[in-house]
């Protein structure tokens, strides 16, 4: 289904839950920034997938809070296979998923995302909050040898804190085949004057620059249209993205997905909280999949490019 920019939604972006392990100081928390206890139940995750899939959605991203400290998400991973049949990925801070890597492969998961900073475990820790580095490095370890492809590692780049790291990282991904995904510092434009972003987000068109003189290879990612960077470092290879949100009409224009909040609201934009779309709460009632279904399409037609 297109919305009303032409633009079609193939991809739900679902938060299983809000709790999350960790702290960092500058997530966006996928823009939900009440704080509400209702989780949905994997039953109703399933409903509302099996639902997005008659509107030809066939791709979820699970995220939270942190997904991993559900103890049913293999359960809700399972559930979803059964209708998202053409990409199942979640977006982790890797703390736990040493421990549940194999598992998720198997009951469906094809890619992961791994939050991951820094590689200095005192700015880790002063990042999240937590003395966690080596279990995520364990996680991102364990995904690959579950044989996700790829492993993707989310870099939020901040200044004073991480910038003086991206080379060492680029290092890392050699090492390891893991994907670098290096993300500008994204706020709502409320906020884009704020201290906070001032004195933290660092604009990458410099650094992506210099990175495609070094590249060897340059491909273009269809599914996100973004640009990949491989690097040659001596027998291994490098691989670099770049996410780079903030008043980027093309990022908008680009985009196919709808979210889903813990809560069981639809979210049409990450940056938006003014039009969420309420599922769970009809679910509950008993409402028809076809009443939901236009539920849906409501929360489709609500989509606006927020950058245009
Ligand atoms: N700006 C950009 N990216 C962010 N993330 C969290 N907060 C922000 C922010 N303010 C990214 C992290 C994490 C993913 C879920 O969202 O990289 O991996």
């Amino acid at each position: 289904m297109l919305d009303r920019f032409g633009r079609p939604v193939k991809s739900i972006r679902v938060s299983v839950t809000e709790r999350c392990n960790l702290a960092c100081f500058y997530c966006h928390r996928e823009g939900e920034w009440h704080i509400h206890r209702e989780e949905m139940s994997p039953e109703e995750i399933e409903r509302i997938l099996k639902i997005a899939r008659e509107l030809d959605i066939r791709k979820v991203k699970f995220t939270g809070g942190e997904p991993l400290v559900r103890e049913d998400f293999v359960d809700i991973v399972a559930r979803a296979a059964k209708y998202m049949d053409k990409d199942i990925s979640l977006t982790t801070n890797g703390t736990l998923l040493k421990n549940f890597a194999e598992d998720l492969k198997k009951v469906g998961v094809r890619r992961v995302n791994v939050s991951l900073d820094t590689l200095d475990r005192r700015k880790y820790e002063r990042i999240t909050g937590r003395d966690s580095l080596n279990d995520v490095i364990d996680g991102v370890y364990a995904a690959m040898n579950a044989g996700m492809i790829p492993v993707k590692l989310n870099v939020v780049v901040l200044r004073g804190i991480n910038d003086d790291e991206l080379e060492n990282m680029i290092y890392f991904s050699a090492d390891t085949g893991a994907i670098l995904q290096l993300i500008e510092l994204e706020v709502p434009l409320e906020r884009e004057n704020s201290e906070f972003f001032k004195k933290y987000h660092v604009d990458l068109s410099d650094f992506e620059r210099y990175i495609s003189k070094m590249a060897e290879k340059v491909e273009y990612n269809e599914l996100h249209r973004r640009k990949r960077y491989s690097l040659k470092i001596n027998d291994k290879r490098a691989t670099v993205e770049f996410v780079r949100s903030m008043h980027n009409t093309s990022f908008c224009m680009n985009c196919t997905r709808i979210r889903l909040t813990s809560d069981g609201k639809l979210k049409p934009c990450l940056l938006r909280n003014d039009n969420l779309v309420d599922l769970l709460t009809p679910l509950r009632k008993g409402a028809s999949d076809d009443e939901l279904k236009k539920l849906f399409k409501q929360a489709i037609l609500l989509r606006e490019p927020y950058w245009r």
